[in-house]
């Protein structure tokens, strides 16, 4: 779970009605971290009601379920660097370089994914120095192909706005990103025109989808606000950030937060951290079934 990152978003209590938003686009957990990635990925493209229009994978290059789907625009990542940067190389540089001129449509790349943050919590853990240098060498020159760039995605805490303001001393002016990537922990505070990832996390269920269903309706109405991502494509019981957020249950199908991301009805679909959880939640009504079954094993 490399990629994993806990986001919270502020928890309001008001009634909404989700609406179809052309903003809203999938935060894909990459395969080598999605144990189910392969059987659930067609969901968010398929599901009903479905029209996410973008996605990103923390990835370089898009993944391979979508490539070609229609209308669900790929947003590169370059991710992180190496300790001391990439030592004359541009691989990512050359990579969008290369998808541009094979025809991708890349029309907006992100910058680095938490490189305030350690390797631990799968942040890139850069320092501001060397972000600046890369900066300037492999995301400034997509300027030229028309690409927007986004700013390095701190996290949402003081020392993410330190390392941005050094960032940008460090650049000495030579870094003119687009748009600023924001990434939600707790409050609605940092707001920039793009939210990449967020959560609630660890709450209750109800408490959850209310604040699923404020968030949501924010970010609709907020002109400033260009796209979102909601951090929740996967098993609630691989999910690191509480069961309740995962937009699946630990079956693969859509919960309530997940049909309704996806402008679909309410399923129903009650999600759990694992059988233990689904054993607890039943309040003994299915400890009961599961030593009848046991017990009808062990007769047999
Ligand atoms: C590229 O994508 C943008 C945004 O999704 C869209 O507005 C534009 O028409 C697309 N261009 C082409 C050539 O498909
Ligand atoms: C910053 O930019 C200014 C103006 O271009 C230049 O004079 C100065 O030497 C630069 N400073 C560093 C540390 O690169
Ligand atoms: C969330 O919004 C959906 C409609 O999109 C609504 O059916 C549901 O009751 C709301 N839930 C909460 C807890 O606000």
């Amino acid at each position: 779970m490399a990629f994993f990152r806990c986001a919270a978003a502020a928890a309001l209590l008001t009634l909404v009605t989700a609406s179809s938003s052309s903003k809203r686009g999938l935060c894909v957990i990459p395969p080598r971290d999605n144990p189910h990635h392969a059987k659930d990925s067609a969901i968010w493209t398929t599901g009903p009601g479905s029209h996410l229009t973008w996605y990103y994978n923390y990835g370089t290059t898009p993944t391979g379920e979508y490539k070609n789907t229609p209308g669900f625009e790929f947003v590169p990542m370059f991710w992180g660097a190496p300790e001391g940067g990439f030592t004359g190389d541009t691989p990512f540089l050359d990579s969008i370089r290369e998808q541009i001129k094979d025809g991708s449509n890349i029309t907006h790349v992100l910058g680095f994914n938490e490189p305030d943050g350690s390797f631990e919590y799968g942040a890139s853990n850069i320092p501001a120095q060397v972000a600046a240098e890369e900066w300037k060498r492999q995301m400034e020159p997509l300027k030229e192909h028309g690409v927007k760039l986004g700013a390095p995605a701190v996290t949402g805490t003081p020392a993410g706005a330190t390392w941005l303001q050094d960032f940008f001393s460090h650049c000495n002016g030579s870094c003119n990103p687009d748009f600023l990537p924001v990434h939600f922990y707790g409050t609605f505070e940092a707001l920039a025109n793009r939210v990449t990832e967020w959560g609630y996390n660890h709450q209750d269920l109800l408490t959850t989808q209310h604040a699923f269903n404020e968030s949501i309706r924010m970010l609709d109405d907020w002109s400033k606000i260009t796209r979102y991502s909601y951090f929740g494509a996967f098993r609630s019981d691989t999910s690191n950030v509480g069961p309740n957020s995962a937009m699946l249950t630990e079956e693969g199908k859509l919960t309530d937060i997940g049909s309704w991301y996806l402008d679909g009805p309410a399923t129903n679909n009650i999600p759990h951290n694992s059988w233990a959880g689904v054993l607890r939640a039943s309040n003994g009504v299915i400890k009961v079934a599961v030593i009848l079954i046991l017990v009808g094993y062990f007769v047999v």
